[in-house]
């Protein structure tokens, strides 16, 4: 029984708990004990309003305005899924076959996640990929984006064959999601490629990596192209060349060097498949009213998203970017130039935060953000003292649900309204060593993450956004590159003794949230609409 009493409290009463509840102070103020554990309630407060949840992910009590998000707020033909990667939850890291990839290398000779952490195990998804199915299914996704990895299916490259127990074990995946009525969303390319290539080529510095990239496309699209609809070429090319190539944090550890043309991806026109790929892309907002910092936010947008998609829609750089880097930039022939104009079908926008962005050419700023690869762009996270949004675990990430509106609307009319998925978005806390088992699992501020920045999605949408999906990361605690295993974004806990997978708070109000809804999925009419309008 719910009951309201004067001064706002809700009292609930049943058999198995008593609970107080102020909804309007900041501070949860619980007055009575479970009395039964097994049919408990999870009370959880959101902003200052309250959720309630029973404990197969029950039923919302009352919610505020930037978090009254529900399924029908979307269109019908919406995908939403979860997301991961080959390397930050498959392990399994030598076995049927796979070659050491770049990133095993680097782990075993360097260390690369705190504490020498690394992705030999990971989330032992390659051998429990069946039950992670099974739990995908029950939160209700209809999507789930993976990426494969490069090493299994060509552990040489085209140095090699194709390796069948690679292809085989891709197969299972898409062959179970699919038998679950989940659309499988393919990323070629995430981080990681096979250790011979770099050996041999050095990798992404030599166009024969192109050559690679192709030879291993191509076999993705034939082995699975029968199947897989949606294809990403690679993720977030610009953060890897900045990692990888630019700062030397990730293998190979260049600290600078071109990168040449890396995006193609042709796909059987028989098999229909989309073909897009997925752009980082932080909202930047100008730190003062002056115009050059209107000026540097701008720039920051063009610098990040515009710099990987503008070549792949209109065909060159833009412009902006010519401007402070023009003799480093590789110039496209004619042939070049149409061959990638429109060449993709949607735009996958990873979105996590939104930072203030200042003017270089005309204050002071660090050395490091005073200089043409970052377009003059200094960025901070406060202004007069107050922060932007609550930190993340990520330096220089902060929650800050209206980037999600404003980002979308900046690519939607930069690209004029090419179809968009949100291929990434998730949280994981600042207090990343200290909490317990039950705080990670009674995940509240990821549901607050979650549930803002789809409202905030909610709005550009009916602003008119083209935008056909969400996945949420993770679908389950990862490996994290250079973090290693304590950053944590999944809507899944697990325990890194056992592996066992738990669902956290966050996993039973997404589910709830996907399924308290009458609106029946049709992923053949997105698909369909995708293809219409591309
Ligand atoms: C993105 C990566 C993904 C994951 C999230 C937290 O930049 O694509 O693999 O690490 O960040």
């Amino acid at each position: 029984m719910l009951k309201k009493t004067k001064s706002g409290d809700i009292v609930l009463n049943s058999t198995s708990i008593v609970v107080l509840y102020n909804i309007d102070g900041d501070m949860v103020r619980v007055a009575a004990i479970l009395l039964d554990l097994v049919n408990s309630f999870l009370l959880v407060r959101l902003f200052r309003k309250c959720y309630l949840f029973n404990s197969d992910g029950g039923f919302i009590l009352e919610e505020n305005e930037e978090t009254r998000i529900k399924r029908s707020d979307f269109p019908s033909g919406f995908l939403f899924g979860t997301g991961t990667s080959a390397y930050q939850v498959e392990g399994a890291y030598l076995e049927d076959a796979k070659s050491l990839s770049n990133w095993d290398v680097f782990c075993h000779s360097l260390g690369c996640g705190e504490n020498g952490e690394n992705g030999d195990i990971a989330d032992d998804h390659y051998h429990m990929f069946l039950k992670d199915i099974e739990l995908m299914h029950s939160l209700g996704i209809q999507a789930y984006r993976f990426s494969v990895s490069w090493a299994r299916i060509h552990p040489r490259g085209r140095f090699g064959k194709v390796n069948p127990a690679g292809i085989m074990f891709y197969n299972k995946i898409i062959d179970n999601l699919i038998l679950k009525g989940i659309e499988p969303f393919v990323t070629i390319h995430h981080v990681e490629f096979p250790q011979e290539l770099e050996d041999i080529y050095g990798s992404w510095l030599n166009p024969e990596m192109q050559e690679e990239f192709i030879y291993f496309a191509d076999a993705c699209f034939k082995s699975f192209g029968d199947r897989v609809k949606y294809w990403i070429t690679i993720n977030e090319p610009l953060l890897l060349a900045e990692m990888a190539y630019e700062l030397g944090v990730f293998p190979p550890f260049r600290c600078s060097g071109p990168f040449g043309n890396c995006l193609d991806g042709n796909s059987d026109p028989k098999q229909g498949g989309s073909i897009g790929l997925t752009v980082n892309s932080k909202m930047y907002e100008p730190l003062t009213n002056s115009e050059l910092d209107y000026q540097a936010a701008r720039r920051a947008f063009v610098f990040q998203s515009g710099w990987t998609l503008d070549p792949l829609i209109f065909g060159d750089y833009p412009e902006e970017v010519k401007e402070y880097l023009g003799y480093e930039l590789p110039s496209f022939s004619h042939d070049e130039k149409n061959f990638m104009m429109n060449s993709i079908d949607f735009i996958g926008i990873n979105h996590y935060s939104t930072t203030y962005a200042k003017d270089c050419t005309n204050s002071s700023c660090s050395a490091t953000e005073n200089c043409a690869i970052q377009g003059f762009v200094g960025t901070v996270g406060e202004r007069d003292g107050v922060l932007i949004g609550e930190h993340t675990a990520v330096e220089g990430s902060y929650v800050v649900p209206r980037g999600m509106e404003e980002i979308v609307n900046l690519i939607k009319i930069r690209y004029n309204n090419k179809p968009m998925f949100i291929t990434e978005n998730g949280y994981s806390s600042p207090d990343v060593h200290e909490q317990r088992v039950d705080e990670l699992i009674n995940d509240v501020k990821r549901i607050e993450y979650h549930a803002s920045y789809l409202a905030s999605l909610a709005k550009s949408i009916r602003e008119g956004a083209d935008v056909r999906g969400y996945f949420a990361w993770s679908f389950m605690d990862s490996y994290e590159w250079l973090k290693g295993y304590n950053v944590r974004y999944g809507l899944h806990y697990v325990d890194r003794q056992t592996l066992t997978r738990t669902p956290k708070l966050s996993a039973k109000w997404y589910k709830n949230f996907l399924t308290n809804n009458t609106d029946l999925v049709n992923m053949e009419a997105s698909r369909e609409k995708l293809h219409t309008n591309a």
